[in-house]
């Protein structure tokens, strides 16, 4: 059962170092978050999943790391320039500004005036200047999507892989966007990172792999202990599809403030390869595309049996990490009454995303044998590649217990006076609290089969 507010996970959050409020001393700054060492794990964790799933586990794409900042011309050329705004509205009265889109009256939420401007569109890119002199002749956009440095690296990957259609380039990085409202936590934020595939098929194989990937992604997100049913699909129609879209499919998930999106998975046709394609009367572009004056390459597949050249069309699916990570931190919140009446918060995150996979506590702190011995089993399950291993030398068991359940160490591992006898530690188990003596010579198979 899934967070009951937006509230108790920002507590939880903050309270155990998983998410604070950027620059937080100074007062904060709107819409920015820092990951703190749990927070750190979980998104490296979540991260690594979704590379695994698209890169490694597969024999169709490659990865790439671009630059965040971008040539103007790139963003140009896709479009973004001019179409990438929401509409912002002013309230003359109290001076807040809104997104049109987002108000539910035609009246201020902060004032309640009804004094507001008409919607204008406000671009949300953000420039910094490039070089020592700052007068505007030479600045950068922070990019607003990682997509488009898989664009135009195209045929850089395409000439150093010797790749055929279909094949996809994969990209997890920050993006930015200079929301008018950032709200709901890390929601809607002004820095995020986002997880990108770019797939190229040919055209007229586009639909069908459209809806395979649509599929591929739902399973992912419940790899991950996302509920299914916590997911709804939502075609884009209409003035909500991009400018580079023929057909997107959202991934609406059942957030504590609401139904939102997590992923979307869009049809982007031959629109940026061919916008970003010179000499484009030359090929067949079916994207309505601007003449290119700029670049100094086509960006298309050459068949070198049959000497043609196509544009592929690309799927694209696109998911926020910042929103995976309250997704999974809101499925995985539970607050468990025990027999004794009492309630215990656990965090049932799978395995594979627990910040922390197994804690080492010895049950005596001042016990030099205990704690050389604890020590010794960290090293030893840390050096088997799972993740963090955890040594916690307070001496206090219920409470390591109590503090592991809420952030979801999947199994804690007690070294007592027993371990010195019979070379047994104690594993319990997170989700049934359940207890069994292991013996130390065992204790990497146990735990790997458990964690991984
Ligand atoms: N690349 C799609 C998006 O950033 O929304």
């Amino acid at each position: 059962m899934p967070a009951q507010s937006m509230e108790e996970l920002v507590a939880l959050c903050k309270r155990r170092g998983f998410i604070f409020q950027a620059s937080e001393i100074y007062g904060g700054l709107q819409g920015i978050y820092d990951y703190g060492p749990l927070g750190v794990e979980l998104k490296n964790n979540l991260k690594n999943a979704w590379w695994r799933a698209m890169v490694y586990e597969r024999d169709d794409v490659e990865g790439l790391d671009s630059a965040i900042l971008t040539n103007q011309k790139v963003l140009l050329y896709s479009g973004h320039e001019a179409t990438f705004s929401d509409p912002l509205v002013d309230c003359r009265d109290c001076k807040s500004r809104w997104r049109a889109d987002h108000l539910e009256s035609d009246q201020c939420p902060k004032c309640g005036s009804s004094n507001l401007t008409e919607p204008r569109p406000f671009n949300l890119m953000f420039k910094t200047a490039i070089g020592p002199v700052d007068d505007g002749s030479s600045f950068a956009y922070l990019r607003p999507e990682t997509a488009q440095s898989i664009f135009t690296n195209f045929k850089n990957v395409l000439d150093s892989t010797s790749r055929k259609l279909p094949f996809g380039i994969a990209q997890i990085g920050k993006s930015f966007r200079n929301e008018i409202t950032p709200r709901n936590f890390i929601f809607r934020v002004r820095e995020f990172e986002q997880m990108e595939l770019e797939f190229f098929v040919e055209p007229g194989e586009d639909e069908d792999w459209h809806d395979r990937w649509i599929q591929e992604r739902m399973s992912w997100w419940s790899e991950q202990g996302v509920n299914e049913n916590n997911i709804e699909l939502l075609h884009v129609e209409g003035d909500e599809l991009a400018h580079y879209s023929k057909a997107t499919v959202d991934l609406m998930y059942r957030f504590p403030h609401g139904l939102e999106e997590l992923e979307g998975i869009a049809n982007r046709t031959d629109f940026d390869l061919g916008s970003h394609t010179k000499n484009q009367a030359d090929l067949s572009i079916s994207a309505d595309v601007e003449e290119n004056r700029d670049s100094n390459t086509r960006l298309a597949y050459h068949d070198q049996q049959a000497n043609t050249w196509t544009v592929p069309y690309v799927i694209e699916p696109s998911a926020g990490v910042d929103r995976g990570v309250l997704a999974v931190l809101n499925e995985a919140y539970t607050i468990e009454r025990l027999e004794n009446g009492s309630e215990r918060t656990v965090l049932k995150l799978k395995p594979h995303l627990a910040p922390i996979k197994v804690a080492v506590l010895p049950l005596k702190r001042n016990h030099d044998e205990i704690v050389e011995t604890s020590r010794r089993i960290k090293q030893d399950l840390q050096r088997l590649g799972l993740g963090r291993i955890l040594f916690e030398n307070t001496g206090n068991i219920g409470k390591g217990y109590r503090r592991h359940d809420e952030i979801g160490t999947p199994l804690a591992v007690t070294v007592d006076f027993e371990t010195l006898e019979d070379q047994t530690v104690t594993v319990r188990d997170r989700d049934t609290m359940a207890q069994e003596r292991v013996h130390l010579e065992e204790l990497s198979a146990f735990v790997t089969e458990r964690v991984r």
